[in-house]
């Protein structure tokens, strides 16, 4: 197994300096609960938060361009309809991404990831998620491929984490590039009962990102001697982002990065005040 010297601890992916604290504020899909979801809105909401990161999804259009996107289908999040992968990178810049979610963000576009990571570099860490639906057996040319000379592009490679739940999505980022930084993102259904550590072997990866029903116990006390960063999905209660940081997972991923920023930072503060007395 990596020793944990070796890895990368989590926290150095952000872009702007920290305190000793090393936990993660993840945005997921931006500051969706304020805004529309893997939207320029959603990603400037949570950098106007000091979220450390965002997490979006990416697919492929039939031009084979790279774009953020969750749903496979386009209905729920703009009004076109049918699946993403059927539509041109054009015909889908035409479509209202932002209007289902409310009037002021009528026609706010589906972004490329190129464009995001653009708006990102030098303000916040990004976790690029590959949609299984995109992931094909094809190597050379396929998302993985794409999105690797899209960070290259941008200069964000120090800033970016890739995570997938189709492990072959990962499997090849590294064959195409061993230095990639991936996090295994766990699947009941293709991991089972897998321990930990070999998870992550099995992967090379850089951290652990589970939903918070599927944490156990057994995972954050091998977590925590072996120096393996869990990251929890998706936590939007007080309660529950209390609990999770006092287990000690290494972030959360929530739609709501200023409430989470919040509890984190009143968190920190009776630390230090315990070591203190
Ligand atoms: O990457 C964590 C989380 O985003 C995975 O689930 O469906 O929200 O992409 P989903
Ligand atoms: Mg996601």
């Amino acid at each position: 197994m990596l020793e944990k010297a070796m890895r990368k601890p989590f926290h150095l992916f952000t872009c702007h300096r920290r305190d000793e604290d090393d936990f993660t504020v993840i945005a997921h899909r931006g500051a969706s609960a304020y805004y529309p979801e893997n939207t320029f809105p959603s990603f400037e909401g949570a950098i106007a938060m000091g979220a450390d990161m965002v997490e979006l999804d990416v697919q492929l259009t039939s031009d084979a361009e790279v774009v953020v996107f969750h749903d496979e289908n386009l209905s729920r999040c703009t009004n076109g309809r049918g699946r993403i992968t059927d539509y041109t990178l054009m015909a889908l810049k035409k479509l209202d991404a932002g209007g289902w979610f409310g009037r002021k963000f009528k026609n706010v576009k589906i972004p490329t990831l190129d464009e995001v990571l653009d708006i990102c570099k030098n303000r916040i860490a990004v976790n690029v998620e590959i949609k299984t639906a995109s992931v094909s057996r094809i190597i050379s040319g396929g998302i993985e491929e794409k999105c690797l000379k899209i960070v290259e592009r941008c200069r964000m490679k120090e800033h970016v984490v890739f995570s997938s739940f189709d492990p072959c999505a990962l499997l090849h980022l590294k064959r195409l590039d061993k230095t990639a930084p991936v996090a295994v993102l766990y699947k009941k259904k293709i991991y089972g009962s897998k321990r930990l550590p070999d998870m992550m072997d099995a992967l090379d990866a850089v951290a652990f990102n589970c939903s918070k029903s599927e944490l156990n116990n057994e995972w954050m006390a091998l977590a925590q001697s072996c120096g393996i960063p869990i990251n929890v999905y998706t936590v939007n209660d007080i309660r529950s982002m209390r609990k999770l940081i006092n287990m000690g997972v290494s972030g959360i991923f929530t739609n709501k990065p200023d409430v989470l920023k919040k509890v984190s930072a009143e968190i920190r503060k009776l630390k230090s005040e315990d070591k203190q007395l």
